[in-house]
Order: structure tokens, then sequence, then C-alpha cells
């Protein structure tokens, strides 16, 4: 048994090709998000696909200038509906900060199909990198996204043109126990 193949070669993707990622290509990365599990089924997740130049700016300069982002033609923002598990008149204001128990649960959910997304776009030799450094005050404008709804994540899309190495994750053994925590 060897593992998946996406799960070993993904990395995160920070230069792009001058090359187009198509609608059909763009499909197939939303249904793989689409089959991700989520607790009670509760699918929160819905994604706004945005390829306009203008609009790619605007989340990139709310996502801290992070100027490589320009390079992919295709920005997937993926979007929590906190209506899956809040009742509408009970939603309060909800930010980066907020307590509220639920919204730990609908991220966990929705960061699922995040994964599912990227290792397809691995699958298919395209380039995503997660882009999360946003306050969701500052992204719900620019799309146009209400409050009842919370963004995970974005993900630049595009064709890779560059190849890193695996980046270091922390020793395998460290993070296994047997049967019990703290027991080897
Ligand atoms: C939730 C999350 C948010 C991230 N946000 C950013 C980001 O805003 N900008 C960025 O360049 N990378 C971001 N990353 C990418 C991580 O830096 C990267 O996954 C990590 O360094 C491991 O590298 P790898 O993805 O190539 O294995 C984010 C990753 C995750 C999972």
């Amino acid at each position: 048994m060897k593992l998946l193949e996406p799960i070993v070669s993904r990395r995160s993707i920070r230069k792009f090709k001058d090359e187009p990622v198509t609608d059909e290509q763009v499909e197939l990365l939303l249904r793989a998000a689409h089959l991700a599990p989520s607790g009670s089924n509760t699918q929160p997740s819905n994604y706004i696909v945005v390829r306009s130049e203008e609009v790619r700016r605007k989340v990139m300069e709310v996502s801290h200038e992070q100027k490589w982002m320009m390079q992919a033609p295709v920005f997937i923002v993926c979007v929590a509906d906190l209506g899956v598990r809040i009742k509408e008149g009970e939603l309060p204001a909800i930010d980066e900060e907020s307590p509220l128990p639920e919204l730990k649960l609908i991220l966990r959910d929705a960061t699922i199909g995040v994964d599912h997304l990227v290792l397809q776009a691995a699958h298919m030799g395209l380039g995503t990198c997660w882009v999360a450094w946003f306050k969701n005050a500052d992204i719900r404008p620019v799309l146009g996204i209400p409050d009842n709804q919370y963004v995970v994540a974005v993900i630049p899309v595009g064709v890779p043109d560059q190849s890193p190495k695996p980046r270091p994750r922390k020793d395998f053994d460290s993070m296994v126990y047997k049967e019990k925590w703290g027991e080897r």
C-alpha cells in the first residue's frame, strides 16, 4: 500500500506560470470539495470562483498584500454558512475572535472541503496555496458576502512555476500515541 500521490506531492505554490486554468478544471476542484464529509452532514461550504483581475486584486490587498497571489488566474474563496448550525435571528456578529461554539464545528467541517480541493488540484498538476491571512470584516465587503457567512480561506489556483522541496514536518513518531495519551 502506498500513500495517495497528491498527498505526497502537494506543496504550497506561490509562483505560477502565465497560463490559464479552465472552467472544466475549476469544476473538478469544486466537485472534489463537494464530496467532503461534514459533521451531521451539515455541508456548510460555498465557494466563490473569482477570475476578475480587479476583484482578485482587492482580495489580495485585504490578504495583507500578498502580491504573489496575483500570478494565479483564479481564486477560489471558501465560505462557510453559519446558518447550518445557528438560527438566523440568533446570529451575533461573527469575526475571528468569536467564542461561539458552533463556529468551531462549522470551521472544522469547511476546512475538509478545502483540503479535498487542494488535493484534487495537486492530482491535476495545478498549484494552490491556502491563504487565510485576512480578517472577515475586510474580505466580506470585497465579495458582497453577508455577515452570516464566514470566509475560511482563499485558494489561488494556477499552473505551478516552482517545485518547492517538502516543508519540514514534526517527527512522525512524536505525534503518534498508542492506546492512550502519552503512551508509545
Ligand atoms: C489555514 C492555513 C492558512 C495559510 N495561510 C497562508 C497565507 O496567508 N499565506 C501563505 O503564503 N501561506 C499560507 N499557508 C500555507 C502554509 O504556510 C503552508 O501550508 C505550510 O508552510 C506548509 O507548507 P506546504 O503547504 O508546502 O506543505 C496557510 C496554510 C494553512 C493550512
